[in-house]
């Protein structure tokens, strides 16, 4: 975890509310792993730093992409190429994969596929089958990037494009034929209670990335608290700051 300074090399418009932001690093940057975030300051007078997940990055640039909804990612909109911003990163434990997981599928809902871009980043070597859900065709993301790497599988609620219905019901269409040895999948709560309902029915084993909301990003504050099931049943709060933001989805009380 390094504090950086980062410059704004380029943004652009990906769909209503939501921009992609390339940012470079004078200095070398730390070592980052897919499904790390990093902790942004956006100045004026939001003192929280606000977070948002690596979407690409390497050893000079990091990319984000930011969903405008309400003041401090208002001002990340109004920034101009070249303007600097301070950012701590990376931060939390993200997405592990071991030797057993073969072929993963990524599940990704709206703004939540962003973290799940940088998966083969990190994990070059795995077959990857992606869904990706959206509320309409308008709001579409992230194909062509999925598709770099895999199949992917569009799906909106109305069936203005790619296939009808929640990425989740569309998926448990499809998983028997597919067979992945481990989901991932980052998304809304009620996307995520689905995604845990078919991994409790299916025995296929699920990791989520969520968006609690954080505060001092460092395990201090307690503000991103999170209830996980032990293995033992008991329940504990952990800070989704440094013991996540990735859980294994049937530990987490959604
Ligand atoms: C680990 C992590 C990774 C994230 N990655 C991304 C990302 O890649 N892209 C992205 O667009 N956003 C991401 N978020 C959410 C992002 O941090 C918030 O949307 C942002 O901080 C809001 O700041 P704001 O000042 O604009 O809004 P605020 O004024 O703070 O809040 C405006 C509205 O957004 C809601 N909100 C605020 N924070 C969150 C949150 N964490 N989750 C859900 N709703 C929230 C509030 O309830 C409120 O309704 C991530 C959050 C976490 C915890
Ligand atoms: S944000 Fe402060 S403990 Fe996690």
């Amino acid at each position: 975890m390094k504090d950086v300074r980062l410059k704004l090399k380029r943004k652009k418009t990906l769909a209503e509310g939501v921009l992609e932001f390339e940012f470079s690093s004078a200095e070398k940057l730390p070592q980052m792993h897919c499904g790390q975030f990093l902790h942004i300051k956006v100045g004026g007078e939001f003192l929280l730093r606000r977070p948002f997940c690596l979407y690409k990055y390497d050893d000079y640039s990091v990319t984000l992409i930011v969903a405008v909804v309400g003041g401090g990612t208002r001002r990340m909109a109004e920034m101009k190429e070249g303007d600097e911003v301070l950012a701590v990163l990376p931060i939390g434990n993200g997405f592990t994969l071991g030797a057993e997981h073969k072929k993963i599928l990524l599940l990704g809902g709206g703004v939540g596929c962003a973290p799940l871009v940088s998966v083969p980043l990190t994990y070059p070597d795995k077959e990857y089958v992606s869904y990706i859900g959206f509320s309409t065709e308008r709001a579409v993301m992230f194909k062509d990037e999925f598709a770099k790497f895999g199949s992917v599988t569009v799906c909106t609620d109305d069936g203005s494009a790619g296939r009808k219905g929640y990425v989740t019901d569309v998926l448990r269409q499809d998983i028997e034929k597919i067979k992945p040895d481990v989901i991932l999948t980052c998304g809304n709560t009620p996307m995520l209670k689905a995604a845990a309902r078919l991994s409790a029915d299916t025995k296929i084993p699920a990791y989520m990335s969520g968006e609690t909301r954080m505060g001092c990003g460092v395990g201090a504050c307690l503000v991103c608290a999170c209830a996980v099931k032990e293995k033992d049943g008991s329940i504990v709060h952990k800070r989704a700051c440094v013991d996540g933001p990735v859980f294994r989805l049937e530990d987490v009380l959604l």
